[in-house]
């Protein structure tokens, strides 16, 4: 969700007003994913390097976080929509841990869309941390490491046992992953636009799904096993 900073400086106004306008496209994009029965819709909210912005603008996040969760926790609920937040929570403060712990913990039984949100997240960060984990395993006896396997490995990553990512959408003009789920986009098809995060409308996904469609998926075969969308 890339493009809040400059959206807002084009206007006059300080960088926090375009993460502020920034939420409405987020309320937008988990009405239409869930509606076309997306599985699982990932967002990066806040990497693990985005730290080293002023502070004031770090605090301003981190409360819009923690008054998101407090607004839209009902509403997701009652959608049906299972939340979780993905990084390295131990960053953040206590208060906004007990918050995501209780909306997690409430809307754990759901089954419609999950939906993660990337809080101080880094792709590097959650593979060292999944090599972490298995070498405590190894250590302790109860795994062998002719059982890590691809499988074994995602296991132990923030996406858990998520399928991949099939589609990958980057706004804001750049043309990069930046850290994001490195290990879970190995296949992902990468939508990019200039498009500014506040300005991404429903014209917009839908641009980035129609683009999905003419993608031929071939998984490192000679042939797509199925149309767009589908796996091996
Ligand atoms: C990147 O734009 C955006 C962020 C660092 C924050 C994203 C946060 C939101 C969209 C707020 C709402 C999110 C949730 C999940 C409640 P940028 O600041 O890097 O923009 P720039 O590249 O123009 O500087």
């Amino acid at each position: 969700m890339d493009g809040n900073g400059r959206w807002a400086e084009a206007r006059g106004e300080p960088r926090t007003a375009g993460h502020r306008a920034g939420i409405e496209p987020v309320r937008m994009c988990i009405r239409e994913f869930a509606r076309r029965d997306v599985r699982a819709l990932t967002l990066f909210a806040f990497s693990s390097e985005n730290w080293r912005r002023p502070e004031s603008e770090v605090a301003t996040l981190m409360a819009l976080f923690f008054d998101a969760l407090d607004r839209e926790v009902d509403e997701l609920h009652a959608n049906g929509v299972r939340l979780r937040i993905i990084g390295d929570r131990r960053t953040l403060s206590v208060r906004l841990q007990q918050r995501i712990s209780e909306a997690e913990a409430r809307t754990a039984p759901n089954t419609g869309l999950m939906l993660q949100v990337a809080v101080s997240y880094g792709g590097h960060w959650d593979i060292l941390e999944a090599a972490r984990n298995l070498a405590r395993k190894v250590a302790s006896g109860a795994l062998r490491p002719e059982e890590i396997d691809a499988a074994a490995f995602s296991s132990e990553l923030q996406l858990g046992g998520l399928p991949d990512p099939d589609l990958f959408i980057r706004t804001g003009g750049e043309r990069r992953i930046s850290n994001f789920l490195l290990w879970n986009l190995a296949y992902a098809e990468l939508h990019f636009t200039d498009v500014l995060w506040p300005d991404f409308g429903i014209a917009e996904l839908e641009a980035a799904l129609a683009d999905f469609e003419t993608r031929q998926r071939r998984f490192g075969m000679v042939r797509a096993p199925r149309a767009a969308g589908g796996r091996p």
